[in-house]
């Protein structure tokens, strides 16, 4: 059973509990599709000012939408294109103040303001899909919550 938690405001504590629930919902799964799921569900409850918390996994050419929490969101993204796709290409994160100042930024809620993508790797360091976030407020996403995402995703290695 989800049991609702007050997380701190503190970032550097807030990513440690952050990290301790991650484990908690996702630790023991073996099934992606399941671990991505509940992934994504913690981080839509944990964050403030998300609209939109979820993966998009490389296929081919293309990154095709994963689990998600949000609105129904574009399902198939072109390598190079949009924050996503900038991110698999440049195989780095990108932590996007301003959607509208970002050339090439796919829009799928016109509510979304910034957005922050993180890239996921496998042990050999190729990338296999992407972590994306929207929020509703310009700037929401900051170095430290780069930093602090890709400490959590880093635990999702095992389903490259
Ligand atoms: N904004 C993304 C597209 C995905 S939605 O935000 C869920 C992009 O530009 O790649």
């Amino acid at each position: 059973m989800y049991v609702e938690i007050e997380y701190p405001t503190e970032k550097g504590e807030f990513y440690r509990v952050l990290e301790e629930q991650l484990r908690l919902y996702t630790g023991k799964e073996t099934d992606r599709t399941a671990a991505l799921a509940n992934f994504s569900a913690v981080l839509k409850q944990a964050f403030s000012d998300i609209n939109w918390a979820g993966f998009y996994l490389v296929s081919g050419d293309e990154l095709v939408l994963g689990p998600f929490q949000g609105k129904p969101a574009v399902s198939r993204i072109a390598y190079g294109t949009g924050v996503c796709g900038t991110a698999w290409r440049e195989r780095r994160a990108q932590v996007v103040e301003d959607v509208d100042c970002f050339s090439g930024h796919i829009a799928c809620d016109c509510g979304t303001h910034s957005e922050i993508v993180i890239p996921l790797r496998d042990a050999a360091g190729e990338i296999w899909g992407v972590l994306d976030m929207d929020s509703t407020v310009m700037g929401r996403f900051t170095e430290e919550d780069r930093l602090g995402l890709e400490g959590c995703v880093n635990r999702l290695d095992k389903f490259a």
